[in-house]
């Protein structure tokens, strides 16, 4: 498994009356294979999430992915760290699916024909090799997120982030991208609101109030969250 170390990462956003919070210093040493993140709307856990793959820089500390400082070696700490959005939409750009695929190996496959071929295959993976022409646009939200799942996993990141994969999504749909997550040999970091999701990982952080203020097992980081809630 890849290791992910925040040494004491804060973010702070300046505004007009001084700066804002977003995360207290925050000290982790992630290493287990599924990461789940939990809490509230607004509690900082896309902020801390998107820390790992440079998204979002540290006001203070470090942010370390396998030993390599992220704001020093962006480029090589990225080519590690694949990032999921919600929203399919926000990171598909292609027309057709298979170009979309195509468009996220342009680095690492240099012929054309060779890049067309494993883009098929990666869709095939996916269940999409029917849809391998369509438009983007003519899959269903399911269908979407599985293809962004595709496009980033096509590189072979040893990380994969994933913020709210399922928000979108159905129940089926829900059940076929957790699944999928689920079943990959990456480490996988993931936000979610879905508490059964939060309940398959192997450590759980809940965040609140831009602090992580249970970090644990699943189930009594569940258990955790629950308590702040009020009936
Ligand atoms: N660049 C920024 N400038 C100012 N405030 C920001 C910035 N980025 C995030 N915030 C604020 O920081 C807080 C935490 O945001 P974040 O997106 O990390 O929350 P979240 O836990 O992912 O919430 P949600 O469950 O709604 O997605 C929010 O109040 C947000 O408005
Ligand atoms: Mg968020």
């Amino acid at each position: 498994m890849a290791t992910i170390e925040l040494e004491a990462a804060s973010v702070a956003a300046p505004g007009a009356d001084g700066d804002t919070v977003i995360l207290e210093p925050t000290t982790l040493r992630l290493t287990e294979q599924r990461i789940g993140l939990i809490g509230a709307n607004g509690s900082g856990k896309s902020t801390l999430v998107r820390l790992v793959n440079g998204l979002v820089t540290p006001t203070s500390g470090r942010v370390l992915v396998d030993g390599l400082d992220v704001a020093r070696d962006g480029a090589a700490v990225r080519r590690r760290v694949g990032f999921c959005f919600t929203d399919p939409a926000a990171q598909l750009v292609m027309p057709t699916c298979v170009e979309d695929v195509e468009l996220s190996l342009r680095r690492s496959v240099r012929d054309a024909g060779e890049r067309h071929r494993q883009a098929l295959a990666v869709l095939d993976r996916f269940g999409l090799g029917a849809q391998a022409t369509l438009s983007v646009h003519s899959l269903s939200g399911g269908q979407r997120q599985l293809l962004a799942l595709a496009g980033v996993l096509a590189t072979d990141p040893s990380i994969l982030v994933a913020d709210e994969p399922t928000t979108l999504l159905d129940l089926a749909n829900t059940r076929r991208v957790t699944e999928t997550l689920f079943t990959l040999p990456q480490q996988l970091v993931v936000v979610t609101h879905d508490l059964d999701l939060a309940r398959r990982c192997d450590r759980v952080l809940v965040v609140e109030d831009a602090r992580v203020r249970f970090d644990g097992p699943a189930e009594a980081a569940v258990a955790d969250y629950l308590s702040t809630v009020p009936l």
